[in-house]
């Protein structure tokens, strides 16, 4: 779907702008700086205000993704549920470092609270979530998606 066709889709009210910002990025993968622009007109705002929205949230891409991304959850209710021993697991498995951009195919990430709490330790490879994810599990998880 074209931006334009996303845009049509929402009225061109500020409480739509997230609303519009995250179809764009589930449907391109990311967030383009033209794409901004083309939200920003549409909304009548300006640039930095749309750019500076889309670049916030940690689901919302401003570059293009080329990786699968691992993103495991590091609030409080799944960081007290072993979140970081899932971490721990999927470092070792996929000989990996938090953070670090040099694997060719993955990126392992934490993220803020999905508001599953109740289903943590949350994680998401690109969009899909899985939830109540154990360190003994994580391993069939990712070997299964990759
Ligand atoms: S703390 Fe992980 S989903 Fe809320």
């Amino acid at each position: 779907m074209s931006i334009q066709k996303i845009l049509l889709e929402f009225e061109p009210k500020l409480e739509n702008l997230l609303r519009v910002l995250k179809e764009i990025n589930k449907q391109e993968k990311y967030i383009s700086e033209s794409d901004c622009l083309k939200v920003a007109g549409y909304f009548s705002l300006p640039l930095a205000r749309v750019f500076s929205l889309a670049s916030f949230f940690d689901l919302m891409n401003t570059r293009p993704v080329k990786k699968k991304i691992i993103r495991v959850c590091s609030g409080g209710p799944c960081t007290m549920k072993r979140s970081f021993e899932i971490i721990r697991q999927i470092e070792m498995l996929l000989k990996i470092e938090m953070g670090n951009d040099s694997h060719p195919k993955v990126k392992l990430e934490t993220m803020s609270c999905l508001g599953l709490c109740d289903q943590g330790p949350v994680m998401m490879i690109d969009e899909q979530v899985f939830e109540k994810v154990r360190p003994e599990t994580v391993d069939d998880i990712i070997l299964d998606y990759l």
